[in-house]
């Protein structure tokens, strides 16, 4: 089947998923919500990790009003600070005996220099480093579920990330500039993924990793790129642009759900530049691609988070 002309997909596409059970983090807004909402239409038990436990009872409850029949279990995750990351998969392993889909959803944008409770820049900190321990920390739950997958969202901004292994976290704020440590994260959650799917197939897991990007999408993301007053300027160009939280996050559910994906596959919106439209598959960049760039990372990652894959 070709995956990129046979038809539009979309939520229509999602087949039943009762019994299914789903992490989905940064369920509350945005991309993660649109996620939720969709899994849990389709019957999956839905883990909605958040940092806030009142804005994921909020969501939920939006939820609840369209689909009361919803199974959507809020859970407490901070990418941002191990110990919580550690407490979320704890609780996980105490409630769940398998995990069928793990949506690495949740990220930051562009904010300004800052370190996670455990002292990495924020933005590498929570969208890799803070993911990188989830799934490992989940791996022997997606080792005993026949056919789970990984699911890791990056951005058209991978494009712009460049890897420096002698400064990786940019040390005290040095080279730090909001655009460089977004595209390197968005840059790190693909050599994550890839170097992922190689280390399922060189144990034989019956798992894959495979990543998604939204094109541009309005959601809360942008709230770091630009202050209040120069958005409500730039809303008006910004607007063509950008496609809804409901369709950009179509590419993270076909990647989650699609039958015939293929570990390492990337997909993303089908129009020009990838900003906008249907999902299909996509390419990412040669860098991420690039082997010793993945294992660099990968024992890096495990190094400071002190999160071991076996
Ligand atoms: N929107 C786009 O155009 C676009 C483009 C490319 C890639 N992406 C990617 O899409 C993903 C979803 O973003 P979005 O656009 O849906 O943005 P969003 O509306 O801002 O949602 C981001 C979610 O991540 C959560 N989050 C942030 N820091 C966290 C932490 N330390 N621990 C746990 N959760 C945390 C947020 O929680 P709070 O609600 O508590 O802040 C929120 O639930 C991100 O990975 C982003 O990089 C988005």
């Amino acid at each position: 089947m070709n995956m990129n002309t046979s038809h539009n997909w979309t939520t229509a596409s999602i087949p039943v998923l009762t019994g299914k059970i789903i992490v989905v983090t940064g369920g509350n807004s945005g991309l993660g919500f649109e996620a939720v909402k969709a899994f849990a239409e389709k019957g999956a038990t839905v883990i909605m990790a958040c940092r806030s436990v009142s804005k994921g009872e909020n969501a939920k409850r939006l939820i609840l009003e369209l689909f009361p029949k919803a199974i959507i279990v809020v859970s407490e995750l901070d990418l941002a600070d191990l110990k919580s990351i550690t407490a979320f998969s704890n609780r996980f392993y105490e409630q769940y005996s398998s995990l069928n889909i793990l949506l690495n959803n949740a990220g930051i944008m562009m904010g300004p220099y800052c370190l996670t409770k455990d002292g990495f820049e924020n933005q590498i900190g929570t969208n890799h480093l803070g993911h990188f321990a989830l799934t490992g920390l989940l791996l022997p739950m997606l080792k005993k579920t026949p056919k789970s997958r990984v699911v890791n969202v990056s951005s058209i901004a991978h494009k712009q990330g460049v890897m420096d292994f002698s400064n990786l976290l940019y040390e005290n704020g040095s080279g730090y500039t909001p655009m460089k440590a977004y595209g390197r994260s968005k840059l790190s959650n693909l050599l994550f993924t890839y170097e992922l799917q190689r280390f399922f197939e060189k144990n034989k897991i019956d798992c894959i990793a495979v990543a998604a990007h939204p094109g541009v999408s309005d959601t809360n993301l942008f709230q770091h790129a630009a202050s209040k007053w120069v958005m409500s300027i730039l809303k008006p160009v910004f607007s063509l642009f950008v496609q809804s939280a409901s369709m950009g996050v179509l590419p993270e559910l076909r990647a989650s759900v699609e039958s015939f994906a293929k570990g390492g596959e990337y997909f993303g919106p089908k129009g020009k530049g990838e900003m906008k439209g249907y999902p299909v598959l996509v390419n990412s960049t040669n860098d991420s691609y690039d082997l010793d760039n993945a294992k660099k990372l990968w024992e890096i990652s495990e190094k400071l988070t002190k999160v071991v894959y076996s």
